[in-house]
């Protein structure tokens, strides 16, 4: 991130804070806030965070880093959950995680190199009736095989040309 992102991204978590910082416990819903406007919860917003919350910067770090929810590098232009609750691994789930990873070539929190896919968990859609279930940029797929799911990351792929 080069410094004038720096100064924008740290101008929007003031923003946020300042809105937020009187909530009850406001530092989960304000990192929420944060990963919704930026994609992400930067390194240089956690002192931003801290000082408005009158929280040390370790505590920052400490519960964005015991949740994987919160990503701590820019996303890729589209984000793939993969349902790994029980209703979607009894329904072929891990077939389908090993053919993502593999023909993705990365792992869960991780991005293509092409910068186009980021690959995230996710324990249950609400789609247990059509499993396995997918998540691609908040839009919900059932009963997603392999073949499927390539069809899935072709279309995102092209949109993004
Ligand atoms: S277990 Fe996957 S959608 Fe519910």
């Amino acid at each position: 991130m080069c410094a004038n992102d720096a100064r924008g991204s740290n101008a929007v978590v003031a923003e946020i804070v300042a809105r937020m910082a009187d909530m009850p416990g406001a530092l989960l819903p304000i990192l929420h806030a944060v990963q919704d406007a930026l994609g992400y919860v930067p390194e240089e917003s956690l002192p931003v965070i801290a000082d408005g919350l009158n929280l040390s910067r370790a505590d920052v770090h400490g519960v964005v880093t015991f949740y994987h929810w919160f990503r701590r590098t820019p996303p890729g232009r589209h984000i793939v959950h993969l349902c790994r609750a029980e209703a979607c691994q009894a329904g072929g789930q891990k077939a389908l995680e090993a053919h993502a990873k593999a023909s993705l070539g990365i792992g869960y929190h991780q991005t293509t190199a092409d910068g186009a896919v980021t690959l995230e968990p996710v324990y249950c859609l609400g789609n247990c009736a059509l499993t396995p279930a997918v998540m691609v940029d908040g839009q919900l797929h059932g009963r997603v095989s392999p073949s499927r799911f390539d069809a899935l990351m072709t279309e995102c792929r092209g949109e993004s040309r």
